[in-house]
């Protein structure tokens, strides 16, 4: 049984980790987000902060993280607006983290998101809509190597 367990946790404990970002910040509810609340929300549900970091992205930049959507027609707005002001990028550690994540999260569009989660409570259009993270354990490797290197992660 304790055998069983410890193989269960070094199963998620292996995939375990998750970039996620808030995307921009700022004083106004209207488009941005307030970090202490989506810090707060994650601590609360039990995400452990293993990196954090503040940046101002450049359009480069931005465009580099959101590569995976550059044939999108909304890729040119979405990431003028990631490169509009700073964000912040953390990494975060749970058990069952892809699906706890999403959960709260919320729905791409905040318009159908389930009440109580973060992009319910702070996003205002599915273009403003606070927070991205990681969906994958193979898109979440190369989303924390874009930010982070090891000696900036703890834990
Ligand atoms: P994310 O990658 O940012 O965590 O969000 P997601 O998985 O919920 O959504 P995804 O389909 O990966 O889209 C990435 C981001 O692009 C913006 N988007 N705009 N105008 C539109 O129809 C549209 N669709 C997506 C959103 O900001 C979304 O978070
Ligand atoms: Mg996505």
């Amino acid at each position: 049984m304790i055998q069983m367990q410890s193989m269960l946790d070094a199963a998620d404990n292996s995939g375990a980790r998750r970039l996620m970002c808030i995307k921009v910040l700022g004083g106004s509810r209207r488009r941005y987000a307030n970090i202490g609340d989506v810090i707060k929300t994650f601590e609360e549900n039990k995400f452990k902060i293993v990196g954090m970091k503040m940046l101002h992205l450049t359009k480069k930049q931005a465009e580099g993280f959101y590569a995976v959507h550059s044939a999108r027609p909304f890729f040119d707005s979405l990431t003028t607006f990631m490169s509009s002001g700073p964000v912040v990028v953390m990494v975060l550690e749970a058990v069952d983290v892809i699906a706890r994540l999403r959960t709260v999260m919320g729905a791409t569009n905040p318009a159908n998101a389930a009440e109580g989660n973060i992009r319910k409570r702070f996003a205002t259009g599915i273009e403003y809509n606070v927070i991205h993270g990681s969906d994958a354990p193979e898109t979440a490797a190369v989303e924390i190597a874009y930010y982070f290197n090891q000696l900036e992660l703890v834990g």
